[in-house]
């Protein structure tokens, strides 16, 4: 089994691992959250200078996992076989930093580059393993896949390793956007998933009524910027409804706004496919109300839900990127000129241009 040595650095997260197949050796992982969060969201040239300054440090952390000698990190590369770098989708200035780390790292060891689209490293992340190679969960094509993130919402057709068609995706905000900007307007911070989903605990998500933009449309395209415009509406002409009971029932209510188009969606994407093999991937698909639904969904229509195994694949991680680039590697999937690798903030999954399939 091949060992390879992973990074990402797409969004807010600096991350690092050493993966061998799918299963996780060491996964590093530096939040820029508290960074961020005055901002009230992502800063990219916060998040280059935070990247660069980080990059270093977790690739080091992962190496020393692997080194006979820990205090020789770079030893560890006689035992890693490829190094795999996210090229997008996310911010320009962010990614271009793992990118040129990676090249450096591959030039001076001499070892082959694999480029990874980000959605396909959170789609591969429900694969993963620890070392002992549990859970064993065999792959059984194709999935319908719901990605979502704080920057995207999509749904996918996961058709066989590495084959995936995109049958929708927002036309304007991401869930986990719509989450983090309701959450601003009141106040609660970033990110604003994890808050909403512990106020909503407490609330009643009929107390309000939000909109479901897209919700009645036979498609399986998703918008949420028309819901969020509602909430800064709603909040501006009804300020009373700040007061800390009314909290729990806003952040309930605005929640169910976003769930219910998700798993409308979800299951309009089942009708047109007749995929029962559900994944969902993704920072939202931590969220436990979100779970819960779509396990109601799945026993409904009589499918199979699986969610990443282990709560650090959910947010944005380098593993998941080291187990799609193992796939890339395995079935052939070369870069025409690593040393042409650049950044492409719009990838969309299925766009294979940077490769060809010989060595
Ligand atoms: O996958 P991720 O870490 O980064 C992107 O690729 O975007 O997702 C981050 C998003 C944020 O919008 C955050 O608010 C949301 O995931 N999130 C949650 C929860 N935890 C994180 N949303 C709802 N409930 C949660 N528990
Ligand atoms: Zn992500």
């Amino acid at each position: 089994m091949k060992n390879i040595l992973a990074i990402e650095t797409s969004c807010d997260e600096t991350a690092a691992a050493i993966v061998c197949g799918r299963r996780i050796i060491a996964n590093k992982i530096y939040s820029q959250i508290l960074l961020h969060r005055k901002w009230g969201g992502v800063v990219p040239s916060l998040a280059k200078k935070a990247h660069e300054e980080k990059i270093d440090y977790v690739v080091e952390e992962v190496l020393k996992k692997i080194a006979k000698n820990p205090k020789s990190p770079f030893s560890a590369f006689k035992k890693i076989d490829a190094i795999a770098v996210t090229y997008g989708p996310g911010l320009a200035i962010a990614l271009e930093v793992g990118i040129k780390k990676a090249k450096e790292l591959a030039e001076k060891f001499n070892k082959p580059l694999i480029g990874v689209n980000h959605l396909e490293g959170h789609i591969y992340s429900c694969f993963a393993q620890n070392r002992r190679g549990n859970p064993k969960r065999e792959f059984n094509f194709p999935y319908l896949v719901l990605i979502v993130s704080g920057g995207h919402t999509e749904l996918v057709l996961f058709k066989n390793h590495l084959d995936y068609q995109v049958l929708g995706k927002t036309i304007d905000d991401a869930a986990g956007e719509a989450l983090d900007k309701a959450a601003k307007m009141l106040g609660l911070g970033y990110p604003g998933g994890p808050v909403i989903e512990r106020l909503a605990e407490k609330g009643d998500p009929n107390f309000y009524y939000f909109p479901r933009p897209l919700l009645s449309k036979k498609n399986l395209d998703f918008s949420f910027s028309g819901l969020k415009t509602a909430f800064y509406y709603f909040l501006k002409k009804k300020p009373e409804s700040f007061r800390l009971n009314n909290l729990n029932h806003l952040a309930s209510s605005f929640q169910q706004a976003v769930f219910d188009v998700l798993l409308k969606k979800l299951e309009l994407g089942v009708e047109f496919t007749k995929i029962k093999n559900i994944l969902v991937v993704g920072g939202v698909a931590a969220n436990q109300k979100l779970r819960k639904e779509v396990f109601k969904l799945t026993k409904k229509i009589k499918g199979k839900v699986f969610f990443p195994p282990f709560k650090t694949l959910y947010g944005d991680n380098a593993a998941m990127i080291g187990i799609a680039g193992y796939y890339r590697l395995y079935f052939g999937f070369f870069l025409k000129n690593k040393q042409k690798l650049d950044r492409v903030p719009r990838l969309q999954l299925g766009d294979d241009s940077l490769y060809f399939s010989q060595p």
